[in-house]
């Protein structure tokens, strides 16, 4: 398949998916993301570490969701569902909310009071969602969504839908498409875990086809403040920077557990502060601008490092989730300058810039 005519992850892996062969396809075209190298940053954690960055910011609403939002949505339509509804913490409830408007359905999604980013929130606005703040965490809202789906004709549209995890899986192909192989090591970030459970089980396919001759040792990564997986039980009141992954009771806390058993993996929480650190080093030393949940595993790679838990030499990929952009008032905060105000002359600039 040539780029020209990319048309979708539905329609590249196709005879990978259980997705309904008369089913019409709601896409806008997403996954074939870019598998960036990150020279720089792996230069900084080791000399014989690979590193690159299955850069998912670029899928069209800004984060992974996309993947598993066109299997969804499509067989919502398919099965003449009107409606979608999901829980979220921002990026499940922008990529629902653009495909359901391109489906022609109605959108109903819920978000944590006051901790949801700036840019998901406007996405889910612009395209007509049906926006509803709850007074409690997306733990307490997905409860929510599951008993309002269970009893009315809503699709719902969380990763606790298979079809989800059917989609989100391509990018894991995509990874060996890229690079020829599996790589040694795959992190991401964890919340609602849905997206580790769906990268292995793609990883599994793609070995049992012949694709790709080794499995990765998949690594999640979970603030320290939202870390069920690494304690051993849900946490009442999650908290991190990263509102992406601040979950307390992943729905798929089986599929992390396994992906990591089985791999023979890493599950591990990092700081609020080392998710910072590196979000700041992914833009200022490659160029590459995510939101925080992205920075988590990356954080982790290096504590990891630290740690000498990796064998180099080594080939790591890390999921960066969601766009920059998503997160304007993290942007703002980290910032190591501000805008300074000059007069509109060109001494004024010369002076500035010396
Ligand atoms: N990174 C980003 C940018 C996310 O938005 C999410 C999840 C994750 C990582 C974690 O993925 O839940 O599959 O373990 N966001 C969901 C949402 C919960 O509602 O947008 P996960």
């Amino acid at each position: 398949m040539t780029e020209s005519n990319y048309s979708g992850i539905i329609e590249r892996y196709r005879t990978f998916l259980n997705f309904p062969q008369e089913a019409q396809i709601v896409s806008l075209m997403e996954g074939n993301t870019p598998l960036v190298p990150l020279k720089r940053l792996a230069a900084r954690i080791h000399p014989e570490l690979t590193l690159y960055g299955k850069f998912e910011g670029s899928n069209p609403t800004g984060s992974f969701k996309d993947r598993g939002m066109t299997v969804a949505v499509s067989v919502a339509a398919h099965e003449g569902r009107q409606a979608v509804m999901c829980a979220s913490t921002g990026n499940t409830s922008a990529s629902a909310a653009a495909y359901a408007a391109r489906a022609g359905m109605r959108c109903y999604v819920l978000v944590p009071e006051g901790k949801i980013a700036l840019g998901k929130l406007s996405q889910a606005l612009v395209h007509g969602a049906r926006v509803l703040e709850v007074a409690g965490n997306f733990d307490v809202a997905l409860s929510i969504v599951r008993e309002i789906c269970a009893e009315y004709p809503i699709a719902l549209v969380n990763s606790i839908n298979p079809l989800r995890l059917e989609g989100q899986k391509t990018a894991a192909f995509e990874v060996v498409d890229q690079l020829g192989e599996a790589p040694d090591y795959h992190a991401l970030p964890v919340g609602n875990a849905g997206n580790i459970t769906a990268y292995w089980k793609g990883y599994r396919e793609y070995f049992a086809q012949g694709r790709c001759h080794r499995l990765p040792k998949m690594l999640g990564f979970q603030a320290a403040g939202a870390a069920p997986l690494v304690i051993g039980r849900p946490v009442e009141y999650p908290e991190t920077v990263a509102t992406a992954i601040r979950i307390g009771n992943p729905a798929s806390w089986q599929g992390a557990i396994a992906a990591r058993d089985e791999s023979g993996g890493w599950i591990g929480a990092v700081t609020d502060q080392a998710i910072l650190e590196a979000y700041t080093l992914l833009a200022s030393l490659e160029g590459v601008f995510v939101e925080p949940a992205c920075a988590a595993p990356v954080a982790g790679i290096m504590q990891l490092a630290t740690q000498g838990y990796l064998q180099f030499p080594c080939v790591a990929v890390v999921t960066l989730t969601g766009h920059g952009l998503k997160d304007p008032d993290v942007a703002l905060r980290r910032a190591v300058t501000s805008p300074l105000k000059i007069s509109a002359t060109r001494d004024a600039v010369l002076r500035a810039v010396e």
